[in-house]
């Protein structure tokens, strides 16, 4: 069962503009290279996911929750990054650190921001680049210009 969590958005206060939530998906069953089952008692995954939610408490326009597998297994620990009507993103290779998990949701934070999920290059959080590997355009019927 997927759990999605969203905190109230302390930072933005109440004279912020709606907009649509950015939910990152985590992978909590990724498992990096050297990852031993008889001394490890968390997955790399399950390890990165409780940064990731650490560090996105307080935003309200971002989600978060974790999901089993998303096929990527060779190159964790992964994450996708999407919104209704916008450009999605999954990005991978990252060590589960504080400093990957801060650039996912700096990211996460810059997507929700914008109307077709299309963050400048200028912009992304150092932390996030060299991992993206692939985006996906939005479903058709979304009222996307991308879809
Ligand atoms: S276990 Fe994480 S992508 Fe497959």
């Amino acid at each position: 069962m997927e759990r999605i969590r969203a905190a109230p958005d302390a930072r933005h206060g109440p004279d912020c503009l709606p907009m649509t939530p950015t939910l990152i998906t985590i992978c909590d069953t990724c498992k990096r290279e050297g990852w031993d089952p008889e001394t490890d008692d968390r997955t790399d995954g399950e390890r990165f996911a409780e940064k990731i939610e650490g560090k996105a408490e307080g935003f309200g326009s971002i989600q978060t929750r974790r999901h089993s597998c998303l096929m990527g297994c060779t190159h964790g620990c992964n994450v996708a990054i999407q919104a209704a009507g916008k450009l999605s993103y999954v990005l991978g290779r990252f060590e589960p650190t504080d400093e990957a998990a801060e650039g996912i949701v700096e990211y996460a934070r810059l997507h929700a921001e914008s109307k077709s999920g299309q963050v400048p290059f200028r912009s992304w959080p150092s932390a996030v680049r060299g991992h993206f590997v692939s985006r996906i355009p939005p479903a058709p019927g979304t009222g996307s210009p991308f879809s």
